[in-house]
C-alpha cells in the first residue's frame, strides 16, 4: 500500500481501513486481514502503558513500536504519530520524524491546524509524508479541558475547514478527523481532495480508524460513543478484524449511534 494507492481508493469511492497497531504479531494479523493502513498511535500511552493521556509518550517509544509493527507487516501502509512536544518547530519535527521513518514508518501524523502548515511543508520538502489530525486532538487535552466533541459551533466548524485546507495546501497526504459532527466530517471530506480518515467523524470520511483495543473490547477505560466492539458475535481476533474491514467497506460502520 502506497500513498497513490490510498488516493486511488478515495478517488473511486472505496472506503479506506486503518487500525492502530503496536506490535509485530498484530501487524501480521491486520495485514493478512486486508487492513490497508496501520497507525502506531500515541494512544499506546493509554492502551499499552496505562497512562491517563497520550502526553507521556516519547519519540523513542514510538520508534520502538514502529519497528515492531514494520517487522510484522508485509503490505499495509505504516504511519506513526509524532508525540506531544516533538514538533514545536519545523526543525524539531524533522529531527524527531527521522528515527520514526528509519524505524519503518512511511508517514508521520501530527495534531493541529494552520499553525502547522510550515511544518508540513518542511517535512514534505524533505521527503517525509505527513498525515494531519484535526477535531479532538488528544495532545491538547489540557487546552480543550477534556476529551470533548469539537467543531460544534459554526465558528469552530469554519476554523476546522480552514485548517484542513491549509494542511492540504501545505502538502499533507492524509487527514484524520476525530470526534466532530458527522455533517462537518462530510463537508471537510468533500472540500478536500486528499483522503480523510474518521474516528467519530461520521460515515462520509474517505476511511475509518479505530484503536485496536477498542475493536477487541479490551480497553478498560472510558468507551467513547464512536467505539464498536467487533469481537461481539466473533470467536477469533482474525474474524473481528475481518468484520471491521467488511463493515467499513460496506459502509455499515460507523452507524448513526457511533456519530455526533
Ligand atoms: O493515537 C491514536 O490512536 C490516534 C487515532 C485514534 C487516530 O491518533
Ligand atoms: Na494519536
Amino acid at each position: 500500500m502506497t500513498i497513490p494507492a490510498l488516493q486511488a481508493l478515495r478517488d473511486r469511492g472505496e472506503k479506506i481501513t486503518m487500525l492502530t497497531c503496536y506490535d509485530a504479531s498484530f501487524a501480521a494479523l491486520m495485514d493478512r486481514c486486508g487492513v490497508e493502513t496501520l497507525l502506531i498511535g500515541d494512544s499506546l500511552g493509554m492502551v499499552c502503558q496505562g497512562h491517563s493521556s497520550t502526553l507521556p509518550v516519547t519519540v523513542q517509544e514510538i520508534a520502538y513500536h514502529t519497528a515492531s509493527v514494520a517487522r510484522g507487516n508485509r503490505t499495509a501502509l505504516v504511519l506513526a504519530d509524532l508525540p506531544f512536544g516533538a514538533y514545536a518547530t519545523p526543525e524539531s519535527a524533522f529531527a524527531n520524524a527521522v528515527p520514526v521513518i528509519q524505524a519503518g514508518a512511511q508517514m508521520v501524523k501530527i495534531e493541529g491546524g494552520a499553525w502547522l502548515a510550515p511544518t508540513v511543508r518542511f517535512l514534505v520538502e524533505r521527503a517525509i509524508p505527513v498525515c494531519g489530525h484535526l477535531g479532538l486532538t488528544p495532545q491538547s487535552v489540557h487546552q480543550m479541558g477534556g476529551y470533548k466533541v469539537q467543531g460544534k459551533t459554526s465558528a469552530a466548524a469554519e476554523q476546522l475547514k480552514a485548517d484542513a485546507l491549509a494542511l492540504q495546501e501545505a502538502g499533507a497526504s492524509l487527514l484524520v478527523l476525530e470526534a466532530i459532527p458527522a455533517a462537518l466530517g462530510k463537508e471537510v471530506s468533500e472540500l478536500l481532495t486528499i483522503p480523510t480518515i474518521g474516528i467519530g467523524a461520521g460515515p462520509d470520511c474517505s476511511g475509518q480508524v479505530l484503536v485496536m483495543h477498542d475493536l477487541m473490547g479490551v480497553f478498560p477505560g472510558h468507551k467513547a460513543r464512536f467505539v464498536k466492539d467487533f469481537m461481539q458475535g466473533q470467536t477469533s481476533i482474525d474474524a473481528a478484524v475481518l468484520a471491521y474491514v467488511r463493515a467499513v467497506k460496506d459502509k455499515s460502520f460507523p452507524a448513526p449511534e457511533h456519530c455526533f
